[in-house]
C-alpha cells in the first residue's frame, strides 16, 4: 500500500512540466540524472554503451528520452535522435537495440503517424544489421493502459512486415498471461517487465505479492519448452535475484542454453547484479538513457521503491 501510493505520487511528478521545469534546471539535482543516466547526447550514450561491453561484457539499449510528447516538432526531432542511436550503435560494432515509447514518437499528438516513423526506424535498424551477429531491434517500451492495445498492434504489424521489433509486457496487468500466450505463438521477442504506472484492480494486480506470482508464472511459459521450439526469445527485465534465479532454473529445466535468453536491467540500478549475471555466462542488457529530458525517466526509477526517498530528499536539500 506504501509502495502504492509512493509510485502514483512519483508517477504524477514525472507527468507534471512544473515540476519537470523545476528540477531540469536545478543544479542539485544533477547528481539523480548522473545516476540515472548516460549524459545529455548520443556520443554519451555510445561510450557508455562501449564501456559496458568492453568491461563487463553487457550489451546495452540506448533510448532517446521524452514521454507523452505533445509537440510535432520534438516528434520528429525525436525520431532523428533515434536514427542517430542506431548509426552509432552501428559504427561502435554493437547490438544495434533501441528502445522507443510510443507515445515520444506521435502517439499522443499525431496517432496516425506512429507506424510510419516505427517503420522508419525499425526499417534503418534493418539495414544497418544486415549480417552483423548480435540483438538488433527496435524495443517497443509499454506504457499506462490506455495504449496497451495500439502498442501491441504496432508490434504486430512491424513483425508481420518482416522488420526486427521486440515489445515490452508488464506483469502488473491482469491481460498480460493472453497476451504472452499469443506473443509466444508469434515467436517475438518480448521483454517482461513488472509495471512503472498505475491502473486500478479491474485491469492490474495490486500487490507486490501478485505481481511477483504474476512474474513467476510468465517467466515459467516464456521458458517453456514450447516457447524455444517456436523460436521466442524471452527478455527478463528486472532487478530482483529471486526473479533472476526462477528465470535461470526455468531455463536449465526446458533446455535454454544462455545466450538464448537475456536478462536486461537500467543503468544506475543495481549494476553490481547485472555484472555478477554477466560474470556467471548469463546474456545482459543495460537500458541506458541519454538525452536533456531526464526526470520524468529519474523519477521513475525514486517511485519503484519507497526507500529512494532518500534520493530525491537529497536532491532538494543539497
Ligand atoms: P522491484 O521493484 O521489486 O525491485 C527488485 C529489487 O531491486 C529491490 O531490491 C529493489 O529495492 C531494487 N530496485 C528496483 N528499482 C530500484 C531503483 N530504482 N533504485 C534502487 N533499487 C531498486 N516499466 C513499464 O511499465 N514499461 C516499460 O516499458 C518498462 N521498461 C523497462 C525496461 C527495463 C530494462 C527495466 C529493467 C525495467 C523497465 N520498466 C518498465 C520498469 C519496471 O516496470 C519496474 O518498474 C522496475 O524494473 C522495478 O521493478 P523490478 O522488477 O526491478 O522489481
Amino acid at each position: 500500500m506504501i509502495r502504492r501510493t509512493w509510485q502514483a505520487a512519483m508517477i504524477g511528478l514525472a507527468r507534471s512540466a512544473t515540476a519537470k521545469r523545476f528540477m531540469q534546471s536545478a543544479r542539485a539535482t544533477s547528481f539523480l540524472r548522473d545516476k540515472y543516466v548516460a549524459g545529455a547526447d548520443i556520443s554519451a550514450g555510445s561510450a557508455r554503451a562501449v564501456a559496458l561491453i568492453k568491461g563487463h561484457g553487457i550489451r546495452s539499449s540506448l533510448f532517446f528520452m521524452g514521454e507523452y510528447v505533445d509537440d510535432p516538432a520534438l516528434v520528429a526531432e525525436t525520431v532523428g535522435h533515434k536514427l542517430t542511436a542506431a548509426e552509432a550503435l552501428a559504427a561502435a560494432d554493437l547490438d544495434i537495440h533501441v528502445s522507443v515509447d510510443p507515445t515520444q514518437i506521435g502517439q499522443v499528438v499525431t496517432p496516425d503517424e506512429v507506424e510510419g516513423h516505427a517503420r522508419t526506424i525499425a526499417g534503418r535498424i534493418g539495414a544497418l544489421a544486415g549480417n552483423r551477429q548480435g540483438v538488433h531491434c527496435l524495443m517497443l517500451d509499454m506504457e499506462d493502459a490506455s495504449v496497451t492495445d495500439v502498442t501491441i498492434a504496432l508490434h504486430d504489424t512491424l513483425q508481420d512486415a518482416g522488420l526486427p521489433v521486440a515489445l515490452t509486457l508488464q506483469a502488473y496487468r491482469r491481460r498480460t498471461w493472453d497476451d504472452m500466450v499469443r506473443q509466444v505463438e508469434r515467436g517475438s521477442r518480448i521483454r517482461l517487465v513488472k509495471g512503472a504506472f498505475a491502473a486500478g484492480p479491474d485491469l492490474a494486480f495490486q500487490t507486490q505479492r501478485e505481481i511477483k506470482a504474476n512474474s513467476r508464472r510468465l517467466i515459467d511459459l516464456m521458458l517453456s519448452s514450447e516457447a524455444r521450439e517456436r523460436g521466442f526469445y524471452p527478455i527478463i527485465a528486472t532487478h530482483d535475484t529471486a526473479l533472476h534465479e526462477h528465470a535461470i532454473a526455468a531455463a536449465r529445466h526446458n533446455g535454454w542454453e544462455p545466450g538464448t535468453y537475456e536478462f536486461e536491467m537500467l543503468l544506475g540500478v543495481r549494476e553490481d547484479v547485472a555484472r555478477d549475471l554477466a560474470a556467471r555466462g548469463e546474456r545482459v542488457r543495460l537500458y541506458v538513457p541519454f538525452g536533456r529530458d531526464w526526470w520524468p525517466h529519474a523519477v521513475r526509477r525514486i517511485g519503484e521503491n519507497p526507500r529512494n526517498a532518500v534520493l530525491l530528499a537529497r536532491s532538494l536539500v543539497t
